[in-house]
């Protein structure tokens, strides 16, 4: 909210405010309505509950004044009560139960609903987005979502325990019923001023929780660069700001409470006395009996924890729908790359051979005004090796991503055997692109997982081949549990040529028509980089390769080398002879050639 909002700037926000709490509301109503039966067992449950227990004092009135006061037989009632005290006990577990496996299910759903969605948004949102931030702040509002949900049931019982014990106090005696009640409207007002309060302040213990959740997973993923720059206290004071700040909300929330709380606390014991002393009278002069006065009492305390549960459902309340405000933003997001409502197939294997790729006229910027790739034109042969070179940000790693579709282009056509990949179902478009990234992520789980990830059934034998093919079996089989050592980040560690190798494996285990790899040799100690070359070459021959190459030798693989500068082809032709022609592709070289130098010491290190 800045300070030089015009007027129409503040209505459209608060329009857009409105809308959003609808449809975060509609939300909600899906949720229930999902679990309509549950919740409505949940709410007769509650309601049997609620009877039971306004029964007792009833029971423990007649008890008083026909046993005691008559001196007739106590142990019948004594009975009577005991049983009615065991039921509802029994419903009240019951309730609770009911309550909360409706809410934990709802959240549970609703958590599916939200990974699965942000799973499915294309790149471009998870580059503008944190993602760590988004999560950490899902599963808070998840939270408070749940926490509403289970008092549905519970409120609804509590609201029939206030109009029946309230019924009955006044058919008892009206008078009395007012003086006893009069205090309880304060109870609700307190509850809600205090949930007025302390929203804004909640709200700002999530902002900072998810800022803190964000430091600490940027510290704990960028601990080697911390650590290799000696900056742990620099870290550890953004950590200690950020956790003082969530220390000086929940301080300012503690405040608010112990202030309102004990208000919400003496309010009905001040009825308490005025049944006392309006009561106590009544019973002098004959009016009431002692069963009454004694029942009258306990429907008041019967009356005070159903009331603050209002009060705080208000709060809930508020919450719930703030978060579900945010995660509806979410789940409104729509990925722009999605499926065609057509497909298409691509061609299967045949005697010629697949993997041909052509990308015509292609225009593409990640900010459309500031083109990366203009008038891009290239075929590429099914079963051609390529070798993409370029300086540093040249947009070598954006044709990879254009290919797989990680965006779409801006202007003219990708082709993946002759049909518009824009035409093809994404799924089937990826399976059919093996890559490996420049920074090779590996999951913490056994090496097979690892290579078989997004191939999870794949058969032993294929595993095997896909990692001989990569050059990774034989050190595979050095591993403690060969196959089965957990690697990755906290698992067995491997050098970045063997991380390399695992990843090419799981690039080319689901036998791919095109591979992908970008700078594949990028981490590797130069002496090392002969094995994966070897490796590179066996899994190149017959399957169209892209491989985006900074070192000579990487290049020399590849059939035909495509140099771009200036944001588009600026030659094609073999290594040597562009070598021979081209004095900007000299620099190129002789520059990246440089940096590759100056990074391997610095890794290192
Ligand atoms: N997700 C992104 N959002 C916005 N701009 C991006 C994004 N990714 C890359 N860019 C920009 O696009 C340009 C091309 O980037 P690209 O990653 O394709 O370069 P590259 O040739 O692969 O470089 P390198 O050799 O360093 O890997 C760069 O100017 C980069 O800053
Ligand atoms: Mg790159």
């Amino acid at each position: 909210m800045s300070v030089s909002e015009t007027d129409s700037e503040v209505s459209a926000r608060l329009e857009l405010e409105q809308t959003q709490r609808s449809e975060g509301w509609k939300l909600l109503r899906g949720l229930l309505r999902d679990q309509r039966r549950n919740l409505v067992i949940g709410g007769v449950i509650g309601i049997t509950w609620a009877s039971f227990k306004v029964a007792i004092p009833q029971v423990t009135k007649f008890a008083i004044n026909n046993g005691i006061e008559k001196d007739g037989p106590l142990l019948g009632w004594a009975i009577t009560i005991a049983c009615l005290g065991v039921v509802t006990g029994v419903l009240s577990g019951l309730r609770r139960y009911v309550a909360f496996r409706e809410s934990r299910w709802a959240e549970t759903l609703l958590r599916e609903k939200l990974f699965s969605h942000v799973l499915g948004l294309n790149i471009g949102y998870h580059d503008k987005t944190q993602t760590g931030q988004l999560m950490s702040r899902a599963s808070s509002d998840l939270m408070q979502i749940q926490a509403f949900i289970v008092m549905i049931p519970i409120t609804l019982s509590n609201v029939i325990q206030i109009f029946a014990v309230a019924t009955i106090l006044f058919i008892t005696d009206p008078v009395l019923a007012i003086v006893a009640m009069l205090p309880l409207p304060f109870v609700n007002i307190s509850a809600r001023r205090f949930s007025n309060r302390i929203h804004p302040i909640s709200i700002a213990v999530q902002a900072e929780q998810a800022q803190l959740a964000n430091v600490v997973e940027e510290s704990v993923s960028g601990v080697r660069v911390i650590k290799g720059f000696g900056a742990e206290q620099v870290q550890f004071e953004k950590l200690e700001k950020e956790a003082d700040d969530i220390f000086g909300e929940a301080m300012k929330a503690a405040k608010i409470r112990s202030n309102f709380l004990p208000a919400i606390d003496v309010l009905p014991a001040l009825g308490a006395v005025g049944v006392l002393g309006v009561g106590g009278h009544r019973v002098l002069s004959g009016q009431l009996s002692i069963g009454d006065l004694v029942a009258f009492n306990v429907y008041l305390t019967l009356l005070v924890w159903p009331l603050r549960n209002i009060g705080m459902i208000v709060a809930l309340g508020q919450r719930a729908a703030a978060a579900l405000v945010r995660i509806q933003e979410v789940l409104s997001t729509n990925s722009e790359i999605t499926d065609p409502q057509v497909a298409k197939s691509l061609p299967r294997a045949t005697n010629s051979q697949l993997g041909a790729i052509k990308f015509d006229h292609v225009q593409f910027g990640y900010d459309p005004v500031q083109p990366v790739l203009t008038n891009f034109n290239l075929e590429i042969m099914a079963g051609e090796s390529i070798a993409i070179v370029g300086a540093t940000a040249s947009g070598k790693s954006t044709v990879a991503r254009l290919l797989l579709r990680f965006y779409d282009t801006n202007n003219g056509h990708i082709f993946l055997d002759g049909i518009d990949i824009r035409k093809l179902k994404l799924r089937d478009l990826r399976q059919e692109i093996g890559v490996v990234f420049e920074d090779t992520v590996l999951f913490n789980d056994t090496v097979t997982n690892n290579i078989s990830f997004a191939k999870p059934n794949a058969a032993q034998a294929d595993l095997e081949r896909a990692a001989k093919l990569a050059g990774a079996h034989d050190f595979i089989l050095q591993l403690p549990n060969k196959y089965e050592t957990i690697i990755g980040e906290r698992g067995f560690s491997l050098s970045g040529g063997q991380r390399q190798r695992i990843a090419i494996a799981r690039a080319i285990i689901s036998d791919p028509r095109v591979l992908v790899l970008d700078d594949a040799t990028s981490a590797v100690d130069p002496s090392k980089e002969g094995e994966i070359r070897d490796a590179m070459r066996t899994v190149m021959s017959g399957r169209t390769t892209i491989v985006i190459a900074h070192r000579p030798g990487t290049i020399a693989l590849a059939e035909r080398v495509v140099f771009i500068d200036d944001s588009t082809i600026a030659a094609i032709g073999k290594h040597e002879e562009l070598v021979a022609s081209n004095t900007r592709y000299r620099e190129v070289l002789a520059s990246m050639e440089q940096s590759k130098t100056l990074r391997s010491t610095e890794s290192a290190k």
